[in-house]
Order: C-alpha cells, then sequence, then structure tokens
C-alpha cells in the first residue's frame, strides 16, 4: 500500500508528472495539453528541475499552471551543472521561482550528489530556504543512502530534514530496493521514483522496432544496454497482451505497488502516449500479478553476504 504525500493541506495524487519534456520534444501546446489532460485525470503533482531545457520546462509549467497554482504542487531541482554551494543553490532557486511564476516551491531537491562540496554548506543554502518560506519540503535525488543518511544527520543540527527522495526505480532498475527503499520506510522519507518505464523500455516499443529516446540519447542507450533488461520488456509486453493491458499501465503500477513508494514520476512526449500510464493510477494489481512481473526482472544482490541468514 503506498503512502501519500501530503503537501500544504491536501494530498498530492498518487502519481506524479514530470515535465522534463516540456519545451523540449514537447511544444507550449502540447505541453499545456498534456498539463490539461493530467489535471483532468486527477493529477496534481508535477515535477521539473531548473536544469530541464534551458529552463523552458520551468517556464511552460509556471504558465501552464497559473491559474491555479494554490491547488498543484510543485517539485524542482538545483544543483545538476553547477557545484551544490550555498551561493548557486539561492541564484538558481532565484530563477526557478521567477520561470515558474511563483513565490514558493513546494519541494526543492538536490538534483545529484556533490562529493566536491561540503554537505553542510549544500544544507545550509536549503535550510535558509526553508526559514524564509520558500520551500516547503527539501528532498535529494540519485543520492544513495549512506548520502541520504549522512544528509539527514547534519540536517538535525540545522532543524530541517530529508522529507523526500527522487531515486531511479523500474522493473529494470530495481538497485534501489537493496538500501534505498528500506531506509525510507525506516526512516519515513516520501519516495517518488522517476523513469519507472525504464525511459520508454518497458511500453514494449523498442522490440517492434519503434524509435526514441534509447535510440537518439547514448546515455539512456548504455543505461539500458543490457540484455536482460530488453528480453524483459518483451516478456511484460506479452503478460500485458494475457491481462488485456498496456505494459505501461502495469509497469507503472508494479511501482506503485512497492509500499515505499509515495508517487512515481510518470512522463510523455506527446499526448498520444499518455493515456496508458495515466491508467495507471486507477489499476488495481493483484498480487500474484505483481509476483509474476517481479519474477520477470533480475533481483538485486542483497546488502550483505551472510545469505544464510536473509
Ligand atoms: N532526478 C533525475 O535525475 C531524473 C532523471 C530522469 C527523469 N526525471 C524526472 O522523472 C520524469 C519521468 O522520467 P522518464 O521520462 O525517464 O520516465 P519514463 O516513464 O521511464 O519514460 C518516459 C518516456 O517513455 C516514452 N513513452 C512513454 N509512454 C509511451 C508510450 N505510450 N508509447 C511510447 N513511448 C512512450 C517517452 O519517451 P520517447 O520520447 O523516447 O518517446 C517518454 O518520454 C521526468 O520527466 C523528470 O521529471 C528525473
Amino acid at each position: 500500500m503506498q503512502r501519500l504525500l501530503t503537501i500544504k493541506d491536501f494530498p498530492a495524487s498518487s502519481l506524479c508528472f514530470g515535465t522534463m519534456q516540456f519545451g523540449g520534444k514537447s511544444s507550449f501546446y502540447e505541453s499545456k495539453e498534456i498539463y490539461q489532460v493530467c489535471r483532468n485525470s486527477g493529477i496534481n503533482f508535477f515535477d521539473t528541475a531548473h536544469v530541464y531545457n534551458e529552463g523552458r520546462s520551468e517556464e511552460f509549467l509556471g504558465s501552464v499552471c497559473r491559474s491555479e497554482r494554490e491547488n498543484i504542487i510543485i517539485a524542482t531541482k538545483a544543483a545538476y551543472d553547477c557545484p551544490a554551494t550555498k551561493k548557486n543553490i539561492l541564484t538558481s532557486f532565484d530563477e526557478s521561482r521567477k520561470r515558474l511564476k511563483s513565490d514558493f516551491v513546494d519541494i526543492l531537491y538536490m538534483h545529484r550528489w556533490d562529493k566536491h562540496v561540503p554537505l553542510e554548506e549544500t544544507l545550509t543554502g536549503l535550510a535558509e530556504l526553508k526559514q524564509q518560506g520558500l520551500i516547503r519540503y527539501i528532498g535529494v535525488s540519485n543520492y544513495s543512502a549512506w548520502q541520504t543518511m549522512k544528509a539527514q544527520a547534519i540536517c538535525h543540527n540545522l532543524n530541517i530534514s530529508i522529507d523526500v527522495i527522487q531515486p531511479m526505480y523500474s522493473l529494470v532498475k530495481r538497485q534501489a530496493e537493496v538500501e534505498i527503499l528500506p531506509m525510507a520506510l525506516s526512516e519515513k522519507i516520501s519516495v517518488c521514483p522517476y523513469s519507472p518505464l525504464g525511459g520508454g523500455l518497458l511500453t514494449g516499443k523498442y522490440h517492434q522496432g519503434d524509435t526514441g529516446r534509447l535510440t537518439e540519447d547514448q546515455r539512456y542507450k548504455q543505461r539500458y544496454s543490457l540484455e536482460w533488461m530488453h528480453n524483459t520488456a518483451s516478456n511484460l509486453s506479452l503478460l500485458a497482451t494475457t491481462y488485456n493491458v498496456s505494459p505501461s499501465t502495469l509497469a507503472i503500477a508494479w511501482v506503485s505497488n512497492n509500499k515505499s513508494i509515495s508517487a512515481p514520476i510518470i512522463s510523455a512526449s506527446s499526448l498520444k502516449q499518455l493515456s496508458p500510464s495515466i491508467s495507471a493510477l486507477n489499476y488495481q494489481m493483484p498480487s500474484e500479478l505483481y509476483k509474476e512481473i517481479t519474477d520477470l526482472s533480475v533481483s538485486p544482490s542483497p546488502a550483505t553476504d551472510r545469505l544464510e541468514e536473509i
């Protein structure tokens, strides 16, 4: 059973929509249409980042939600393409607020771990924003479990906390199950994982010869290059046919079904792609099917080596 993330005085929807394609593959007009379909389906939670499409993702999101800003939850991120210094965080956050046309942001994530900047400095910047009421929650993305807990210990002294994390997680990227998800459950940290479709692999389109991010972007091609991942995607499509449901719906519902997850971050580069992902909002997955899907992929090794005691 997933935990709802309550932000402001209302819960975030159990799916978040990621706007990484706004201002990239999606024009302003398409972005607006996608936003509206999300809203009509009950999604009130949107993810962006300072770095997406030179700021157009934040700008487009800020424009399309402007008339109802108080009814939606916005998460953005800082410090991907620059060191996570206090100065950079405050400068980039100020730009994000302008682009989003919003005085405050509901969640601000550190976009990735920065081994060169002391965590105390990074977190002091976030504490300042929180104390000024400019952000409601603090998040970290792409941190390992030890990095998150190290940050949490420093947060304690600053009277703030890491409230939410954004790891990668899907049927073909299950490393988070080993340390990150158990940590989040134990420490009551919300989890909004990205890439629940494995960047599109789990839609089944690549074994049909279709194109997309995995054929166009070298980083994604490499990230999903292992043969077993492609076999998992084909087998998920076969299973989906027997259940008469889209593989995308199954892949996202499978992520949601994990009890540590608050809201998977879905995405689409066109309106046509969106519908099977949105169907996961109301898809009730029987426990036998959850197990069948889990068995299609490779389980990560446990965190400790005494297998006889696990
Ligand atoms: N924190 C981070 O470092 C980080 C990293 C990545 C993403 N994110 C966030 O998470 C969000 C979701 O990540 P993601 O885009 O990687 O999620 P995903 O759900 O794994 O992949 C979405 C992509 O799959 C393809 N797709 C989706 N539905 C399809 C359909 N019905 N038919 C064919 N193709 C379909 C599209 O890619 P094509 O364009 O190839 O068709 C779409 O952009 C992003 O928008 C962003 O907000 C965060």
